[in-house]
């Protein structure tokens, strides 16, 4: 009876009054969108969090409809592909949804990191969010790795070779490693069915797990800005931060009109140029696997070739690979540190000093110029720049515990800024 009686006490009117008393629904949404507070003047830079979330969403949806027709074993993958692209009905539109998103996804997300690196929204409190975000990162990797290899084309083959066999150069455990990985000895129909299940089954929950951790993460601390300052410190009378908005409206709204913004170029891809001239579908990709045959030039789709040419640009001593392995695996690596390499006084880019400005501009230049060499045969001058790239690279990371102190920085303002329209 007692029991009853205090539902009722705490029961509100309706159907929302009836779940809210068993689920704290509106709760929740006052607390992540209606009441949660972003600072006002955060920019088209804060796009590409919601855009990756958007993305990630396409990939679930188009994912599933494509496990619905697609084959996991060697003798009928090509062919189950080629299936859906020609007689399923509207078949082609999800493969190209997948296959487009998977590089819009990389997009979104190097455009949300480098945003994180402009604002030093990595900075304490939200080191623990970046982390979230650099696992989200590897998952990200490991789930276009594995998906790859299921279209069962002759360069998802040679591919999954390539990278499989970077771990047989791991001292004494390698070889077994590789045999491991591959459950085979070669690349085979066991390989292809293993990737398909952590593809499509378990790193998609590990991702949805990461994003979720990454955005409560998030709505902890409170979201950074363009002028790096905490918005919590200045409080009104009514106990809410002066400079921030309420989320909903104002930001779904706005992001809603990032995905239009988006969508305007997803769709002109993927109607007019789903290839994208050979950078998000390989052209080897449109033969079918073939052990016997090796593709001409072995590269890696486009997000993954500023890795690749570092993992090139360090030559074999002593006949093994394994100090390219290192260097690639610590260029991911090292992105997990920045929150304790960066010891700038202040966070934004607006008020940092000309060596990070001028820093991440080369930075930039040297990404872009790895990726660039990364898509390239190993021979001049790539391999002379993709050297000098990764040298670049790792004195960004590495020398930023000391250029970050001594460099100049403006003073921080006590409010954001911000010019209504
Ligand atoms: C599936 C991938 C991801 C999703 C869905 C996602 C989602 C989001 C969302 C919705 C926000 C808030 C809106 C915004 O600030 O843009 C955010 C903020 C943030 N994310 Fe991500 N994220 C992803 C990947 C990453 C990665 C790979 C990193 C970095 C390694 C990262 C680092 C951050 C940081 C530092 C913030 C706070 C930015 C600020 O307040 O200035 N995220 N993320």
């Amino acid at each position: 009876m007692a029991s009853n009686t205090d539902t009722a006490q705490v029961e509100g009117k309706g159907l929302m009054g009836w779940i809210d008393a068993r689920l704290p629904l509106t709760k929740m949404w006052k607390e992540h969108l209606a009441e949660y507070y972003a600072p006002k003047n955060m920019n088209f830079w804060y796009y590409f969090g919601s855009l990756s979330l958007f993305v990630l969403v396409i990939q679930l949806l188009s994912g599933i409809f494509l496990t619905m027709n697609y084959k996991p074993s060697a003798a009928e993958a090509f062919n189950s592909v080629e299936y859906i692209m020609r007689d399923l009905e509207w078949g082609w539109f999800i493969r190209y949804l997948h296959s487009t998103g998977a590089s819009a996804f990389f997009a979104v997300v190097y455009l949300h990191m480098f945003r994180a690196m402009l604002y030093g929204s990595y900075r304490k409190p939200r080191e623990l969010l970046w982390i979230f975000g650099m696992l989200i990162y590897f998952a990200l990797s490991a789930e276009a790795f594995m998906g790859y290899l299921l279209p069962w084309g002759n360069l998802s083959y040679w591919g999954a070779q390539v990278i499989v066999s970077l771990f047989g150069t791991i001292p004494v455990i390698g070889d077994g490693l590789v045999e491991w990985i591959r459950g085979d000895y070669f690349i085979s129909d066991v390989t292809l069915n293993r990737f398909f299940a952590l593809h499509v089954v378990a790193i998609p929950l590990v991702l949805i797990f990461l994003v979720v951790a990454h955005v409560l993460a998030l709505h902890e601390v409170g979201s950074n800005n363009p002028d790096g300052i905490e918005v919590k410190k200045n409080k009104g009378p009514d106990g809410k931060p002066q400079d921030c908005i309420p989320f909903h409206p104002y930001y779904t709204v706005k992001d809603i009109m990032g995905v239009v913004f988006f969508l305007i170029i997803f769709c002109s891809i993927l109607f007019f140029a789903p290839t994208m001239g050979g950078l998000f579908l390989e052209t080897p990709n449109f033969d079918v696997a073939n052990p016997m045959q090796t593709p001409a030039h072995i590269a890696p789709v486009w997000y993954f070739t500023p890795f690749y040419a570092m993992l090139r640009a360090v030559p074999a001593f002593a006949g093994t690979q394994i100090w390219g392995v290192i260097v690639m695996g610590a260029a991911m690596v090292i992105l997990f540190f920045l929150p304790w390499l960066d010891r700038s006084p202040v966070k934004s880019i607006r008020y940092r000093g000309p060596i990070y400005k001028i820093g991440l501009a080369l930075f930039v230049v040297s990404f872009l110029t790895l990726g660039y060499c990364g898509m390239q045969p190993a021979v001049e001058p790539y391999k002379t720049m993709s050297i000098v790239g990764t040298i670049y690279y790792f004195a960004f990371f590495l020398l930023m515990p000391w250029y970050s102190r001594i460099d100049s920085h403006k003073q921080e303002p006590e409010r954001v800024t911000y010019h209504a329209h």
